[in-house]
């Protein structure tokens, strides 16, 4: 996403105990959490938000994106049940929730996301895909992953976790902005359960190369395949990057 979203706001991850005192160059893109709903988008929020969404404490305050770091998610609770867990980090406008969570029933799917026009469309979406009802195996918690997955899952808790076309920050002095970091690397190494598998696309060569340059070199990790993910649909930006020349590199990597 561009830096052009309204609704940009100072670094909210400023003092947050996981984080210190001083603000990540990275928090900076999308402290930002909103910009006009489409009515559409804003009914369907209306109608799914309270069974979908999942109400978190906020240490800094009830608009921000970081997740209170002494709270822990009940997956049982949030679900109703225990299943293998997806955890789509960036999940959108919601198609591959939409369509992952009506392929497979019998998974649970987590997503995390700080754009809330963006949860709007998804709500949407999966409204449709579930004939009318969002599919009972998915949760939307309103929150910057990069932060609140190091606190909010119990280690070993994802089956899968999917980053797919994460915001690309194609200038150069951008790119320490981009989610996939080493440390980023630890935070879904402790969550993914052994043999559970990271699936990330993008459409950027450099981020590409710089994605599989740090998941290499991650003694928790083994690429296994670079083949399109199952489950990940056509998005907006795999199309406009196709439209634009780039090629669409997809990563699995396993945890070891
Ligand atoms: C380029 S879009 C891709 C959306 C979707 N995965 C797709 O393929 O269509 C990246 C999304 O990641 C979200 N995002 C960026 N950083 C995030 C973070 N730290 N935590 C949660 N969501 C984030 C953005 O708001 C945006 O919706």
């Amino acid at each position: 996403m561009s830096d052009s979203r309204p609704g940009a706001r100072g670094h909210y991850a400023l003092g947050h105990p996981v984080i210190g005192p001083r603000p990540l160059a990275r928090t900076r893109s999308f402290t930002r959490r909103g910009g006009r709903m489409p009515h559409t988008h804003q009914q369907a929020w209306d109608r799914h938000a309270g069974e979908v969404l999942l109400e978190v404490p906020r240490s800094l305050g009830e608009r921000s994106t970081a997740v209170d770091p002494s709270y822990r998610l009940d997956v049982g609770e949030a679900f109703g049940r225990r299943a293998p867990l997806v955890v789509e980090i960036g999940s959108g406008a919601g198609d591959a929730l939409a369509s992952g969570a009506t392929a497979r029933p019998d998974w649970d799917f987590l997503a995390f996301e700080v754009w809330r026009p963006g949860i709007g469309h998804a709500l949407l979406k999966l409204e449709q895909a579930g004939g009318g009802a969002v599919p009972p195996n998915v949760r939307i918690l309103e929150a910057d992953a990069a932060l609140a997955l190091r606190t909010v899952l119990e280690p070993g808790g994802a089956h899968e976790v999917w980053t797919f076309f994460p915001d690309p920050w194609p200038k150069a002095r951008h790119h320490k902005r981009r989610i996939v970091t080493p440390e980023f690397a630890d935070t879904v190494v402790r969550l993914l359960a052994p043999g559970g598998t990271w699936r990330l696309a993008t459409d950027w060569d450099d981020y590409a190369e710089s994605m599989q340059e740090v998941l290499d070199a991650h003694a928790g990790l083994r690429l296994v395949s670079t083949e399109r993910a199952p489950l990940r649909p056509v998005t907006r930006f795999e199309r406009r990057g196709v439209e634009a020349g780039r090629a669409i590199t997809d990563l699995a990597y396993v945890r070891i």
